[in-house]
């Protein structure tokens, strides 16, 4: 859905639980009428879960290690069992979290959709697979997920949704090599397929939405020129403007559990 000339609404607002949303009249319309719905989603939709973001200097993660120290496998080929007991403590903070209202309203959108025949595809950048758990269906996990472990040698892959591991790093199984999260690490690339599963869908889609991410980093900065391009309406939520803000066709700031249970 194309505007010709790229409209902008800027609605703030303010964080308090009881905001009303009264978007602007086009949004709804937009909202109400778009048949291929992808959203992209960041840590900022975790956030509310108490899973801490990458970027904010107070909790954020990155307060707290240095990227290179510990989230690149030369660190972990350097340290196995400091990188496996900082992802395995990740792991387990994140199955004592639940989803938000952010994340079920997502899971609600995309069934609704669905019943009249219409679509909604979830891309995500984060690897809690709390919009699993909240109901999403077909989520692209474009950094994969701290839930799975994978085998270093015979790339075996196992689900881990219990406590903590008897060995750092874990051993596999079947062939007794070091297993890993199975989560992209910096300088590693992406899954190929997720990333075709993600072009697609926005090369499909009439509205494209990214909801609590910096738009920082590749590819999801890309992803979302991409739908920019397509001619997608556009929408971005977030708590804070990003280098996006300025090129989508809407844009409502605070938290995405206030916004998106009732924009849904
Ligand atoms: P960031 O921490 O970079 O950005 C989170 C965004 O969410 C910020 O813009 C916040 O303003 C916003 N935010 C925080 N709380 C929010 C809330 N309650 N509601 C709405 N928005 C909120 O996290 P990402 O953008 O996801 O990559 O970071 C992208 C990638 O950078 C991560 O996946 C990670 C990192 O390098 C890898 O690990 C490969």
């Amino acid at each position: 859905m194309n505007f010709g000339i790229r409209h902008k609404t800027l609605d703030f607002f303010s964080l308090t639980p009881n905001t009303l949303l009264t978007p602007e009249p086009r949004l709804i319309e937009t909202l109400a009428t778009a048949r291929a719905v992808t959203v992209l989603t960041g840590a900022g939709v975790s956030a509310e879960s108490g899973i801490p973001t990458f970027r904010d200097a107070l909790i954020g993660l990155w307060a707290k290690f240095d990227p290179a120290a510990l989230a690149t496998s030369e660190a972990f080929h350097r340290d196995p069992e400091l990188v496996s007991r900082w992802y395995d403590q990740r792991r387990r903070r994140t199955l004592e979290c639940q989803p938000n209202d952010a994340h079920l309203a997502l899971a609600r959108w995309q069934k609704r959709l669905a019943e009249c025949g219409r679509q909604l595809t979830l891309i995500t950048q984060n690897v809690d697979r709390l919009h699993q758990r909240a109901g999403s269906k077909a989520v692209i996990e474009l950094h994969g997920t701290l839930l799975v472990w994978r085998c270093t040698g015979c790339q075996t892959e196992r689900l881990e949704e219990g406590g903590p591991f008897n060995e750092y790093p874990p051993a596999c199984q079947g062939c007794g090599r070091p297993r890993r999260p199975a989560v992209v690490w910096f300088g590693e690339t992406l899954a190929p397929e997720a990333m075709a599963a993600a072009e697609a869908a926005i090369g499909e889609c009439d509205l494209f939405v990214s909801v609590g991410t910096s738009a920082v980093v590749q590819p999801a900065t890309g992803l979302i020129e991409l739908a920019i391009r397509r001619g997608a309406a556009t929408l971005e939520i977030n708590l804070d403007p990003t280098p996006i803000s300025n090129r989508v066709d809407f844009a409502l700031y605070g938290c995405a559990g206030k916004i998106l249970p009732q924009l849904v």
